[in-house]
């Protein structure tokens, strides 16, 4: 079975750290034989605050003009999510939210794990998410990985010079988030291909 596992990097603005975690996350995930990996920015779908006139849910995939299409068509790609999420007072960042609720069958039956990072490693922030991808009808996965500022602060000192090799201690727990996300991934698209 081919599977598409996807990662959202929720931040957009200049100067994120996102990037350091997405790329340790393509580092350690990119070219793997159990899924085919894209990395979904952002940045790459500027979209106004959510204005669609009808909510997601109920017009599905009759989508309002060609820049919501081209998400929803990159969201629908996929089997499974890695959002790399920072935490902005205790929450995830509203760039994120406002790019999901412009979708929703797009995310139905899929699964998402977590990677944050932040003072608590974005636990928080994975905590609304979970709430939230219940309400897309998408099953929110348990092992995420936490990046404390034990590891953010080398990170970002190192700044051009960052190797994915500073975020190694994490290897075992982004080891075991990708195996559940797999499972999940696999389990789920048998299930919707099923109908
Ligand atoms: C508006 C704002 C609010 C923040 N609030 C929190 C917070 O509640 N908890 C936390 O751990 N870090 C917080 N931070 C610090 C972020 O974790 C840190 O700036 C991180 O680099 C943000 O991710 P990004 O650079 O990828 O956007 C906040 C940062 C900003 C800009």
């Amino acid at each position: 079975m081919s599977l598409r596992i996807q990662i959202i990097i929720g931040s957009t603005r200049p100067g994120r750290f996102a990037d350091k975690p997405v790329a340790w996350l393509v580092d350690r995930l990119d070219g793997r034989d159990d899924f085919e990996l894209d990395v979904l920015d952002l940045r790459d779908h500027p979209l106004p605050l959510f204005d669609s006139p009808m909510p997601p849910a109920r017009s599905l995939r009759d989508y309002p003009n060609e820049a919501v299409a081209e998400l929803g068509r990159r969201f629908d790609s996929a089997d499974g999510y890695i959002a790399v999420t920072s935490e902005y007072n205790h929450g995830y960042p509203a760039s994120l939210k406002n790019a999901m609720d412009y979708v929703f069958p797009e995310f139905n039956k899929k699964p998402m794990s977590f990677v944050g990072y932040g003072n608590a490693g974005g636990a928080r922030a994975i905590e609304q998410l979970r709430l939230v991808t219940v309400e897309f009808e998408m099953a929110p996965l348990r092992h995420a990985v936490h990046i404390l500022p034990d590891l953010m602060r080398p990170a970002m000192m190192a700044a051009e010079e960052f190797t994915p090799a500073l975020f190694e201690s994490l290897d075992d727990r982004l080891e075991m988030m990708v195996s559940e996300l797999v499972w999940w991934s696999s389990a789920l698209k048998v299930a919707r291909d099923a109908g």
